[in-house]
């Protein structure tokens, strides 16, 4: 492979991010096609982006030979069935996040990932911040001991505008609102920074806008060895600055994103956590640039990226139980299984109709 040819499906919001990280590899990789359902906005953005091939039908792009890879930036129900289709016709596939809407498709997207022996990534781009990658290196260096409680905020603001947007707001197409779309981020951060918790315990509710899917919501999470975490979630929260957050609890200190601020009572510990941070360099790239480069050089070197479709999966199985919990008013345990009743999108979306119509009684 010479050159990797790209190929982005869904030229709306994100799209650009994607476009340029690409454009910055000249030599490495090139932008090949964009396929767009809106005709006009695929016209526009190859002409923006110099693309030589625009189309409103994606199986166009996945019948060239010169496209090697495809980044899905499509609303989120697309996901699954798009990737799906590119794997099959042995592309390699770069999805926005979340994966998919239910873990039943992200397994059907690793499967055939694995099938087709081709790479199938996420975009979490925060994993790509130095203060995360700081915060990452404080808490495996075992500097701050035993983390025994977490918190975890996105608190942000939509207005009702972002909304009006057909695929958003919707359980079917968005696949759940706050907690899927904007904190799957923070989720996938969680797990990234202490793991996966075993049990899952959450509230949701849509407090600010006219739409079906949650702008709130509220959780704990319990780890078998005494770890505790709150995490919380919103699209209703107008502030006027982001008070989003992270913060690790340990026996000996504290990491708190973001910004990044290490925390102890011991000098001497702060100096060793300065220590471990000068590994980290400063930031040299939007996260949105690092990681797309990251995956091209991961299809070019033949290895994993380094947020794979398996991470996908993981921040996905922890949304599906906040969802399984807030919609069953019952403690989740994890893993889900197949079993689990929000496992499937139809058993989800089954659930979520309750919750719509049990929302539409209260108010
Ligand atoms: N990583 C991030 O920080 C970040 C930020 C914003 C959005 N996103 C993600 O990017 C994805 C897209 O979000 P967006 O905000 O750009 O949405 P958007 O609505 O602005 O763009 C989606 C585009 O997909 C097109 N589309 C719809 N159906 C299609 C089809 N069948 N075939 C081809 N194109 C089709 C639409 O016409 C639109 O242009 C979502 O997964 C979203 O969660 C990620």
């Amino acid at each position: 492979m010479e050159r990797i040819g790209v190929g982005i499906v869904g030229a709306g919001g994100i799209a650009s991010a994607h476009a340029k990280a690409v454009e910055q590899l000249k030599g490495e990789a090139t932008l090949i096609g964009v396929a767009d359902i809106d005709e006009d906005r695929a016209r526009a953005f190859a002409r923006r982006h110099q693309i030589p091939v625009w189309t409103t039908e994606y199986e166009d792009l996945l019948h060239r030979d010169d496209i090697h890879v495809i980044h899905l930036c499509t609303p989120h129900h697309l996901h699954a069935p798009y990737a799906i289709a590119a794997l099959k016709a042995g592309k390699h596939v770069l999805v926005e996040k979340p994966l998919a809407t239910s873990l039943e498709e992200a397994d059907q997207m690793l499967t055939a990932a694995q099938k087709a022996n081709r790479q199938l990534g996420v975009v979490f781009q925060l994993r790509f911040e130095p203060d995360v990658r700081r915060a990452r290196e404080v808490i495996r260096s075992g500097v701050l001991g035993k983390p025994f409680y977490a918190e975890v905020s996105c608190l942000w603001w939509r207005r009702p505008v972002y909304y009006e947007v057909s695929w958003r707001g919707k359980w079917a197409t968005e696949g759940g609102g706050a907690v899927i779309n904007q904190a799957v981020h923070h989720i996938d951060l969680l797990i990234h920074l202490i793991g996966m918790p075993d049990e899952v315990e959450a509230h949701i509710d849509t407090i600010a806008h006219e739409i079906e899917v949650e702008d709130w919501c509220l959780a704990n999470f319990r780890w078998q060895d005494g770890l505790h975490a709150v995490f919380c979630a919103s699209t209703a929260a107008e502030l006027e600055t982001d008070a989003s957050r992270m913060l690790v609890l340990g026996q000996y200190g504290t990491v708190q994103m973001f910004p990044f601020r290490p925390y102890s009572r011991q000098e001497e510990r702060l100096l060793r956590i300065a220590e471990v941070c000068r590994t980290v360099p400063e930031r040299e790239l939007p996260g949105h640039t690092a990681l797309v480069h990251d995956f091209l050089r991961a299809v070019r070197e033949r290895r994993a990226p380094l947020v794979s479709g398996v991470e996908g999966r993981q921040a996905l199985e922890l949304v599906t139980a906040i969802y399984q919990s807030a919609f069953t008013g019952e403690p989740v345990s994890l893993p889900l299984t197949p079993q689990s009743p929000c496992y499937t999108t139809a058993g989800k979306l089954e659930m979520a109709r309750r919750y719509v119509e049990q929302r539409a009684k209260r108010t």
